[in-house]
């Protein structure tokens, strides 16, 4: 039944992405959240194979149903007034689902196609960060094709940098996918056999020995920042650790964090999404040295949304419980495309 003025919006799910099964569970977190009396959710299912669901085979995915369609094209339902995409990612959380929903000129969670696009590329993603005062690890950016040139002259150049075990990854992905530690040249090869698997490009940096801290920023004048979380993974935190056995704890807040370390970790999270043109959320993801230093490792545009994730618990310890956060984000989004799109006028008459 229509509601007049109830804001109609679209939250997209799925993908084509190894976090499938994740955004299906954060999808059902969100929409449990929003008052159905202010929103007429409709949400909109994504297959693994890509294909845009209609209306009742979207309610099927979310359910965790097999819909008999293999779904379409991206496309917008009728009136749509924002986005919520709840997809990690390539294709959700890289850019190219926010470019497109910019294109169309419907409002989107989150940050837009540009701040998308350079976190989701941890090489340039470095690059920026780096630039902005924030530090990271060192690290060198392979190509497949010089890979292949000579596999065992680029293993052994990549090993000689990193001076010791390192980790490999393919330049962007996320959700641990073709991560892999390595300790001698030939490790490394077999490393980045596999993270070219994933992707063209591959990054290799020195492993840290450090704690894993995490902190959430929520888009305001200035930033919301939280209090640090931290992941304890039973060895490094990768895909079977993070979504298939539950191995790793989360200490929320993160305890014994030196009061200096705790400045530095708000500072850089909220200089990183300033200097990435980050805009609604995001999870930044650092590493504690023993002796207090910290480092920047990732940020994720579109962190796990599940009542038990990392994002939603660090916000409500910040004082923004689950459903008051989701209502926010999407009031942002409709904020932004308000401001632009005002801006956009004035231009046009100017
Ligand atoms: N340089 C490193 N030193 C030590 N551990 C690392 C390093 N890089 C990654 N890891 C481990 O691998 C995990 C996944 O790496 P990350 O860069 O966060 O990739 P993803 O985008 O897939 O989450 C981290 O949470 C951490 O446990
Ligand atoms: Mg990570």
């Amino acid at each position: 039944m229509a509601h007049p003025g109830r804001i109609r919006l679209v939250v997209l799910f799925g993908g084509r992405s190894a976090e499938h099964p994740v955004s299906l569970r954060s999808a059902r977190a969100v929409l449990g959240q929003l008052d159905a009396e202010r929103y007429d959710l409709r949400p909109l299912g994504i297959t693994r194979d890509g294909g845009w669901l209609g209306a009742a085979e979207s309610r099927i995915l979310l359910e965790g149903g097999l819909p008999a369609s293999s779904g379409g094209s991206p496309y917008l339902p009728d009136g749509t007034d924002c986005l919520f995409p709840v997809l990690h990612g390539p294709g959700g959380e890289d850019g190219t689902l926010q470019g497109w929903a910019e294109l169309c000129g419907v409002p989107c969670v989150g940050s837009p196609c540009l701040g998308s696009a350079l976190a989701m590329d941890k090489g340039i993603a470095k690059r920026v960060l780096r630039d902005a005062g924030v530090p990271v690890l060192p690290w060198t950016e392979l190509r497949r094709q010089d890979f292949e040139a000579d596999p065992d002259a680029a293993a052994a150049r990549l090993f000689a940098f990193a001076a010791g075990p390192c980790f490999v990854k393919p330049l962007a992905l996320g959700s641990s996918i073709g991560i892999s530690r390595a300790d001698d040249p030939s490790s490394l090869r077999e490393a980045l056999e596999l993270a070219f698997r994933y992707g063209r490009a591959a990054l290799v940096e020195p492993e840290y020995c450090g704690r894993e801290l995490e902190i959430a920023v929520l888009e305001g004048q200035p930033p919301l920042v939280s209090p640090p979380g931290e992941i304890r993974p039973t060895a490094w935190y990768d895909y079977q650790a993070k979504y298939l056995d539950d191995s790793a704890a989360l200490l929320i807040p993160a305890p014994e964090v030196p009061p200096a370390a705790l400045e530095a970790l708000r500072r850089h999270a909220a200089t990183a999404f300033e200097a990435l043109r980050l805009a609604g959320m995001a999870r930044v993801d650092f590493f504690l040295g023993g002796g207090g230093q910290v480092v920047l490792n990732e940020v994720n545009t579109i962190p796990g949304f599940t009542s038990i994730s990392m994002y939603p618990r660090l916000m409500e310890l910040a004082g923004v419980p689950f459903g008051e956060l989701c209502d926010r984000l999407v009031q942002l989004a409709l904020a932004r495309a308000g401001s632009e799109g005002q801006l956009e006028a004035e231009h046009r008459t100017a």
